[in-house]
């Protein structure tokens, strides 16, 4: 069984005493059913401190995006080793915001995950579609054309990853897909690696959906077939509505 994850993307948001308050409180919510799981993703100066305050519970924490390259004249770059020796267990990769505003193209995207599964964290890759591209009927088109991309250069680590949907029309927009739009593409996903990859694959890979979630449309998201969880942006950043999300379908 896949389980459910759920991930807070703090985006560039935080600092030292507001991360403080909002881990501890975290930490305090988190009951850590079994298969159940959570963690937070934080801009990388405050890696040490989710680190320091997370270490011990159950509760993991990740880098928002790694660099593509091992090392060496990449000024102002991260690498994937370097997130991990602060017990980072995961890394988002390709968010759309690193798409549109940093150029991340597909062939970065997958350059990352494979850096990052390089490192031992998995990678959430990112993948959705503009509105433009949905109301063209391209969805499914552009989300397989991102994923295909990552599972290309990732090859037989498919399972390893965690595919994030996120249509970038419900990211920080608080319009969010329905349960129905969200499980059509994911189930689409899913059908697309079960075919190429076989079910073994499909059933192992977790598919989370991200844009707009809050405590009062989780539930009816991931108690959909294909939704695994949720990667959290706007909702991750305060501690009541964090934990009233972690704590719903996901409890
Ligand atoms: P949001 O962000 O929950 O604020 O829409 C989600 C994301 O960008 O990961």
């Amino acid at each position: 069984m896949r389980g459910k994850l759920v991930v807070g993307n703090w985006k560039m948001n935080g600092g030292l005493r507001q991360n403080d308050a909002l881990l501890g409180d975290l930490r305090a919510a988190w009951t850590a059913p079994p298969g159940r799981q959570l963690a937070v993703c934080v801009p990388y100066p405050y890696l040490w401190q989710a680190q320091a305050a997370l270490s011990g519970s159950a509760i993991a924490w990740g880098a928002q995006s790694v660099s593509e390259h091992a090392g060496g004249a990449f000024t102002g770059e991260v690498s994937a080793a370097m997130v991990a020796e602060f017990g980072c267990r995961y890394a988002i990769v390709g968010h759309s915001e690193r798409r549109a505003l940093f150029g991340e193209a597909d062939a970065a995207v997958a350059a990352k995950a494979v850096a990052a599964l390089a490192a031992g964290m998995t990678p959430i890759v990112c993948v959705g579609e503009t509105l433009g591209e949905r109301e063209a009927g391209a969805t499914e088109t552009v989300v397989l054309r991102q994923l295909d991309a990552v599972i290309a250069a990732v090859a037989m680590q498919l399972a390893a990853l965690v595919v994030a949907y996120e249509p970038v029309w419900a990211i920080g927009t608080g319009r969010t897909a329905t349960p129905e739009q969200a499980e059509a593409v994911h189930g689409a996903i899913r059908g697309a690696i079960l075919e190429r990859y076989g079910r073994d694959r499909a059933d192992a890979v977790r598919i989370i959906y991200g844009g707009s979630v809050n405590d009062e449309n989780v539930d009816s998201l991931v108690s959909k077939p294909d939704i695994d969880g949720a990667l959290v942006g706007g909702a991750s950043l305060k501690a009541d509505s964090f934990a009233r999300i972690v704590r719903a379908r996901t409890r």
